[in-house]
């Protein structure tokens, strides 16, 4: 029973505190998407696997399905749509979309959060860096190349902060 009783948290999403109540063990993705309603972090395998469900937390990307809300107090984190700049797409957004790196879009803000954190740490990367720096993420659709062109675009025009 004890792990039916709401836990009341505060977490800290897009830089907006969030007071919310949680059960015990419940994870930071259910919690975003249900508690505090930014759906566009999504659910894919919930085990680890796919990086669907990956959000940044202190700039770094965790995987949201394998994380406990409670482990996310005090703790800095963003959601895809933490990264737009008020009505604009963010670079990285914009380039996906010219460079034909979006189909189905499942995977797209999960890839987004990685290669935001990935440009925030190599600001010039190659391409095996960026194929490193996406092996979280899984795409089903793109065959990776559009994806990665996005990503080395954006580094080419902007560097993301
Ligand atoms: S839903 Fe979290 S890694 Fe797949
Ligand atoms: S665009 Fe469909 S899974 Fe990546």
């Amino acid at each position: 029973m004890s792990e039916l009783i709401g836990r009341e948290l505060t977490l800290r999403v897009n830089g907006i505190d969030h007071p919310v109540e949680v059960a015990h063990g419940r994870n930071l993705l259910s919690v975003l998407r249900t508690e505090i309603g930014l759906t566009g972090t999504k659910e894919g395998c919930d085990d680890c696997e796919c990086g669907a469900c990956m959000v940044l937390l202190d700039g770094e990307p965790v995987n949201s399905c394998s994380y406990l809300a409670a482990q996310a107090v005090g703790r800095e984190i963003t959601t895809v749509e933490g990264v737009m700049r008020g009505d604009e797409l963010h670079p990285l957004q914009r380039n996906l979309l010219d460079e034909g790196g979006v189909q189905c879009g499942f995977c797209t803000p999960g890839m987004i959060m990685s290669a935001t954190a990935l440009l925030a740490r190599t600001p010039d990367p190659t391409d095996e860096d960026i194929r490193i720096g996406l092996s979280g993420n899984l795409c089903r659709c793109t065959g990776y190349a559009r994806i990665v062109a996005a990503v080395r675009r954006t580094a080419q025009e902007h560097g993301v902060s």
